[in-house]
């Protein structure tokens, strides 16, 4: 007998959760239904739920945090409003699958995370690139060896974006690191295993509104095992993303954010992705796909976190993200509080 399809409640109507509505429909519907979506304001969910064909729609997230119909509750506000988005929900005693960056920094992600212990639900940072087929692979090539022991992890991500208000302005969440450069500092630490990098040396530039534009990060963990990446928001990057190991090399060639190509030892595998049945706003975002069946899995065996992005792998970017900034010199008011 098949198990009953995740229950997914949509909390804002904003242009990731578009992405992420979009996302569903390329899975089984026996296995994803979106139930409902909440906005600040009711129209914006309507208009939401009309186009994605979701039945409730909700103009406050307090509404979508007492439907009993839900099993899991998407956020795509921005960051600054993850942390009380996040206790809303966990309070009410619902799963959470919140966009990253988790949140401001690292006192505001463990109180996040204490609320899911508490609360005793499932809770995990939408780091979806983590579980593109591409990731799977490069986590297995990295397990069984193939590349020997690993000294050098190379990557960057550059985009020029600095017409969103969002990536400019310190009150919506701006600044580069936390929007751009976590995709890099993820991958370093996924291929380092979660662990805790010896030193850090970020110099960088910032904006006039006191936020990171264009940073390089050098990271040294044990065994004199390296890394080193850069990312903007101010240009185009390559972002592509390299690992370097004594016995073999692995280049996911450009998008390292969302991979669709592998390059092991010179011989390049693609993993394409899935049509949208709608126009997206950014790149790849039906790769959102495999994040989301990651959630179905694990609340279908009664995990409070997954794995591949647990919570101690959201504590370490926040702890590393808080360092880079204090070395760069950009302050957001939850710091201060
Ligand atoms: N995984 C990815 O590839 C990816 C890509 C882009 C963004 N993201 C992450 O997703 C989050 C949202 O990004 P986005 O581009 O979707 O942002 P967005 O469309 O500008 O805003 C998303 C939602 O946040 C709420 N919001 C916006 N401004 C607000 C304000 N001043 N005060 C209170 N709430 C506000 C709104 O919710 P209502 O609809 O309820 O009004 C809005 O719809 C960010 O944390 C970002 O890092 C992830």
């Amino acid at each position: 007998m098949t198990s009953m399809a995740t229950r997914w409640g949509i909390c804002s109507a904003g242009r990731i959760s578009h992405d992420f509505a979009v996302a569903l429909k390329t899975l089984p519907a026996v296995d994803h239904q979106v139930v409902a979506v909440a906005a600040r304001k009711l129209e914006d969910a309507q208009e939401f739920a009309k186009k994605h064909s979701i039945s409730r729609a909700y103009g406050s997230y307090e509404e979508l945090a007492r439907d009993p119909d839900i099993d899991v509750v998407y956020v795509g506000t921005i960051h600054p409003h993850h942390l009380k988005v996040c206790q809303l929900f966990t309070n009410a005693k619902k799963n959470v699958l919140c966009e990253k960056p988790l949140a401001m920094n690292t006192k505001e992600v463990k109180e996040i995370l204490d609320s899911a212990k508490r609360n005793d639900v499932f809770l995990m940072e939408a780091v979806w690139t983590r579980f593109f087929p591409v990731s799977v692979e490069v986590r297995r090539l990295l397990a069984e060896g193939e590349l020997g022991e690993v000294k050098m992890v190379r990557s960057d991500f550059g985009v020029p974006v600095l017409h969103v208000p969002r990536l400019v302005q310190k009150e919506l969440g701006g600044g580069a690191l936390l929007s751009i450069g976590m995709y890099c500092l993820q991958f370093v630490c996924m291929v380092y295993n979660g662990e805790k990098p010896e030193s850090i040396q970020a110099t960088g530039v910032c904006l006039e509104t006191g936020v990171d534009e264009t940073v390089v990060v050098t990271l040294k963990f044990s065994k004199n095992k390296m890394a080193v990446f850069t990312y903007s928001s101010g240009i185009q990057l390559p972002n592509d993303a390299v690992i370097v190991g004594t016995k073999g090399t692995i280049r996911i060639p450009t998008q390292m954010w969302c991979p669709t190509s592998v390059v092991v030892n010179g011989k390049e595998t693609q993993y394409p992705l899935p049509e949208p049945c709608l126009p997206l706003n950014f790149l790849n975002s039906t790769g959102m796909r495999y994040e989301a069946e990651e959630v179905r899995q694990c609340l279908l065996k009664g995990l409070k976190e997954s794995a591949v992005m647990s919570h101690a792998d959201s504590l370490l970017l926040a702890e590393v993200e808080d360092e880079i900034r204090r070395q760069v010199g950009v302050v957001y008011s939850q710091d201060c509080q």
